[in-house]
C-alpha cells in the first residue's frame, strides 16, 4: 500500500517469452504482494474450447463459453490454475493451446468478461499483473507500468529451453513460429492490442538475467 492507503498495482506487459511471468512472480514475492497471470485466463478459455470441441472461429460460442467459465488460482506452496474446479495448470501450457489462444483473445466479448474479473481481483489488494493490455486498458491508473521486451531470437530460445526443462517436445522452429504468429495477432487485433503504454518504462531484457530484470523493477516500484 502507498502512503494514502491505496493498493499498489504494477502492470507488466510485453510479447511472448519476454520473461513477464517469471519476473512478475519474483517481484510480487519480494514486495510481499499478490501476482495475477492474465495470460493464464485467456489460456483457460482456449483450453476449454478445444476440449469441448467448440470451433475457435465461432466468436459467439467462444464468448458464451468465456462468460460462463469459472477461473481460479491457487497461490502459495502449490501454484495452480483451475477451470470449473479442474486443475489445468499443465494443460493450458500445451502447444495446441498456445496456437489457439491469440484468436480466442482477439474477441471483444471474451476480453470484456476477463478484464472485468481482472479488475475485480485488483480492487482486493496490491498486485503485480502481467499481460498484454494491463497498463493501457485493464489498469490504466497502475502506479508502475513496465513493458518487457527482447529480440524474437532470444524469446524463442528461452521458451524452447523452458519447454525442454519441463519435458515438452518442441523444436526451436516451432517455438519461433508460434511466438511470431502470436506477436502479430496480439499487436494487430482491433480491441485492446498489445502496445506500449505512454507512461510505461521499457526494459529490453535481451542479455539480462532474471535477477537483473527483477531487481530493476523492484527498485522502480520502491521509488514510485
Ligand atoms: O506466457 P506467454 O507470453 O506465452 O503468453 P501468456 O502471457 O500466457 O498469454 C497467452 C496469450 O493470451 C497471448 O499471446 C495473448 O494472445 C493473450 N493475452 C491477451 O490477449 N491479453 C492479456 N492481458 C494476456 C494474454
Amino acid at each position: 500500500m502507498d502512503r494514502r492507503g491505496n493498493f499498489l498495482h504494477i502492470a507488466i506487459d510485453g510479447p511472448a517469452g519476454a520473461g513477464k511471468s517469471t519476473v512478475a512472480k519474483e517481484v510480487a514475492k519480494r514486495l510481499g504482494i499478490s501476482y495475477l497471470d492474465t495470460g493464464a485466463m485467456y489460456r483457460v478459455v482456449a483450453y476449454k474450447a478445444l476440449r469441448d470441441g467448440i470451433p475457435l472461429e465461432d466468436e459467439e460460442l467462444i464468448t458464451t463459453l468465456a462468460e460462463n467459465i469459472e477461473i481460479s488460482f491457487e497461490h502459495g506452496e502449490k501454484e495452480a490454475v483451475y477451470c470449473n474446479g479442474e486443475d489445468v495448470t499443465e494443460a493450458i501450457r500445451d502447444a495446441e493451446v498456445s496456437r489457439a489462444v491469440s484468436l480466442v483473445a482477439s474477441y471483444p466479448g471474451v476480453r470484456k468478461r476477463l478484464v472485468k474479473l481482472q479488475r475485480q481481483a485488483a480492487t482486493k489488494g496490491s498486485f503485480v499483473v502481467d499481460g498484454r493490455d494491463i497498463g493501457t486498458h485493464v489498469l490504466p491508473e497502475a502506479k508502475v507500468k513496465i513493458f518487457l521486451t527482447a529480440s524474437v531470437e532470444e524469446r524463442a530460445k528461452r521458451r524452447y529451453l523452458e519447454n525442454l526443462q519441463s519435458g515438452k517436445k518442441t523444436t526451436l522452429e516451432e517455438v519461433t513460429a508460434d511466438i511470431e504468429s502470436r506477436d502479430r495477432l496480439d499487436s494487430q487485433r482491433e480491441y485492446a492490442p498489445l502496445k506500449v503504454a505512454k507512461d510505461a518504462i521499457i526494459i529490453d531484457t535481451t542479455g539480462l538475467t532474471i535477477e537483473e530484470v527483477t531487481a530493476k523493477i523492484v527498485e522502480i516500484a520502491r521509488e514510485a
